[in-house]
């Protein structure tokens, strides 16, 4: 690769540009890319999977409603994302390709089942909550269509958030079985939720090169410690306990010291070990597959138009 116009790409980024699709870059850097957010792009499109669970059975018709927008939002978000990727000279066949056959990846948390509905209140809060935490800062990543692309997505995301709080809201000033409800989807959300920023910094192969690029602006871990400083007080006006005998705020740091991650359980959910994992995948195939004549039609269609226009 050309020395000069590696060094231009790099002032580039250094000056805090936004780099476009018919720009040089690095074929890593455009690895990279393609890598992070194909695989933000099947997390959306997986992440629909263990809420749509529960569309069927929310308990009031304005639930259901609100349930079904945030559902078709994630569709959104895949389809915005997979664009974004496919502007990097990659294909959706492909990208679909590697999540079917795994050699894609989709956020661990997906693999964690829904077996309540104040599971749906925590998903909204705290998954919700944590890929806002890491997708502001993605507004400002230095390839464009990302970029932009997260800024609309961190819109959504926040009234999703909200959303998933106002659940949980109505479920603790409920019965106290409602209350014991919320109580134990905060217990099961709660690690998982803070394992989605991924690997601790000094275990996260991409982040180096990831941050000089200016791909990732925050790291795993600043950003894993932003969440918990910003949603302990949450669930302190929820009347929540945090499960985390070990969490306390330390005066001095000016943020909340929090227990051990159980990193065996996190590579785990990325290995999709589990029968979750297992049903996440057979039901994406499933849609694909299902939806084949959908493509079909249309690429049809589309063939007809373009003869007809060019007649
Ligand atoms: N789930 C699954 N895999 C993960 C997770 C996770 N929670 N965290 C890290 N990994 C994987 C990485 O993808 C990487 O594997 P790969 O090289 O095969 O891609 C490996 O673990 C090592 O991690 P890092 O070196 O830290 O990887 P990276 O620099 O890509 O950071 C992160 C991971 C923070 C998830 C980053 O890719 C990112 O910010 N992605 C965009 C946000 C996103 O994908 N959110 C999806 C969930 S939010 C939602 O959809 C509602």
């Amino acid at each position: 690769e050309d020395a000069g116009l590696l060094a231009a790409f790099e002032a580039r980024v250094a000056a805090d540009e936004f780099i476009e699709p018919n720009d040089w870059m690095p074929e890593a850097y455009r690895r990279t890319l393609v890598r992070q957010i194909s695989q933000h792009a099947h997390s959306e499109i997986v992440g629909m999977l263990p809420e749509g669970n529960w569309l069927t059975r929310a308990p009031s018709l304005k639930r259901k409603a609100i349930l079904l927008a945030k559902v078709q939002d994630e569709g959104g978000h895949g389809l915005y994302l997979y664009c974004a990727a496919e502007t990097l000279g990659t294909s959706r066949e492909d990208m679909i390709d590697a999540l079917h056959s795994g050699r894609a990846k989709y956020s661990t948390i997906f693999n964690y089942p829904t077996l309540n509905w104040a599971d749906i209140g925590a998903i909204g809060w705290l998954v919700d909550g944590a890929a806002i935490m890491n997708q502001v800062p993605l507004q400002r990543t230095s390839y464009g269509p990302y970029a932009r692309a997260m800024v609309r997505v961190c819109k959504e995301e926040s009234f999703h958030q909200r959303q998933g709080y106002d659940l949980l809201l109505a479920l603790v000033n409920g019965l106290p079985e409602q209350k014991a409800m919320a109580q134990d989807a905060l217990n099961r959300w709660w690690w998982p939720a803070l394992m989605m920023f991924g690997p601790p910094d000094d275990n996260s192969p991409n982040s180096a090169q990831s941050i000089r690029w200016r791909i990732k602006r925050e790291t795993n871990d600043e950003l894993r410690q932003k969440f918990v400083d910003a949603t302990v007080p949450q669930a302190e006006l929820l009347g929540l306990a945090i499960p985390d005998p070990d969490l306390r705020w330390n005066e001095e740091g000016g943020h909340y010291d929090f227990g051990a991650i159980q990193w065996d359980e996190f590579y785990a959910a990325v290995r999709g070990e589990g029968p979750t994992a297992r049903e996440r995948i057979t039901a994406r195939r499933a849609a694909w597959d299902e939806g084949a004549w959908v493509r079909d039609a249309a690429t049809a269609h589309e063939a007809k138009r373009a003869a007809l226009a060019a007649a």
